[in-house]
């Protein structure tokens, strides 16, 4: 089935989901980021790939990391970044996304970056892009509904390959909130197509999709099960805002169960590392001593964010 995130030569011309996206074309973006760690370090300042262009930043939906350094890794590559202001823009006057998108490429806006409360959003763009013919304009998808956060997708692999080096031994657990969460279906995938031989997902029926299993996870509902062995331990925040009814008695009790604390990192691997992708919420899913302990690489993947996302951007400005 032809791929709407690839041209006919394999390159990236969107990123909407990691869903699909063959092992190479994610190696090759995780190669790209590793030169450009210095630069979201700040060892280097600058880099010229993306003079000339303008990049939107549409956030419908909130957000502190992934705005934030898609706006730095934009203008780090040179690029004019704009963030549109979506409380004061005229959506709130009724104006239809795609009515917002054909002024912004009348403005001649070379990439969109977009995060949406519906899942597809993305896609409806980069398809209505498609059909006007605005083939040299890009869209990445900065996380749409519960559907898929596909650069948050690829600094959770570029954090794992950092510390672990590769993925074909690896013991991932991901726990808590699955059933809301499109970090999860996004590492998920990545994890899958790398060939990472045993991804758990670990928390209540409640809160884990049905039929999970056909993606290829191990599903545990005890936590200490799920976290004995494990090389790698990513902890996912209880997404409140997308529930719908009472899926769990109370916050202390998902903590007792499934919040991560010392004794039960201890069943993991001696070098275990603990990842987050924030917010966190210190005390629901994560003890303080955990979240700012040994073991936790949380601060790096913010960092590593920085280097992915210019690596995307650099590639699809070259295709
Ligand atoms: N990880 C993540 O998407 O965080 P933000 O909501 O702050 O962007």
């Amino acid at each position: 089935m032809n791929n709407p995130q690839l041209n006919d030569k394999g390159e990236l011309i969107h990123l909407l989901t990691l869903e699909g996206l063959p092992a190479e074309v994610i190696g090759r973006i995780l190669d790209t980021a590793v030169p450009f760690v210095s630069v979201a370090e700040r060892d280097v300042k600058k880099v010229p790939l993306l003079r000339g262009k303008t990049v939107f930043n549409l956030f419908f939906e909130n957000s502190t990391r992934t705005r934030t350094t898609f706006e730095i890794a934009a203008k780090r590559l040179s690029a004019d970044v704009i963030n549109l202001n979506i409380g004061v823009s005229s959506t709130s006057k009724g104006e239809t996304l795609l009515d917002t998108i054909d002024n912004l490429v009348a403005m001649n806006a070379d990439m969109f970056v977009v995060r949406h409360g519906q899942s597809g959003a993305p896609h409806l763009i980069a398809r209505h892009l498609s059909a006007a013919g605005q083939t040299g304009i890009h869209v990445i998808n900065a996380g749409d509904g519960r559907h898929a956060h596909p650069t948050q997708g690829l600094l959770d692999l570029f954090t794992i390959r950092h510390y672990k080096h590769e993925f074909s031994r690896l013991t991932v657990a991901i726990v808590g909130d699955l059933l809301h969460s499109r970090v999860a279906r996004s590492l998920i995938h990545g994890l899958t197509t790398l060939g990472t031989p045993e991804v758990r997902a670990i928390g209540p029926q409640t809160l884990l999709p049905a039929a999970i299993e056909s993606l290829g996870v191990h599903v545990f509902h005890d936590m200490a099960d799920g976290l004995r062995g494990a090389d790698v331990i990513v902890m996912l925040r209880l997404q409140s805002e997308r529930m719908k009814g009472a899926l769990l008695p109370s916050a202390g009790e998902f903590f007792k169960h499934y919040g991560l604390t010392q004794d039960k990192l201890a069943l993991a691997k001696p070098d275990a590392i603990v990842m987050h992708p924030g917010p966190m919420n210190r005390g629901v899913e994560i003890d303080s001593a955990v979240a700012d302990g040994k073991h936790s690489v949380i601060l790096p993947q913010v960092t590593f964010g920085i280097a992915v996302r210019m690596a995307v951007m650099s590639m699809l400005a070259s295709s």
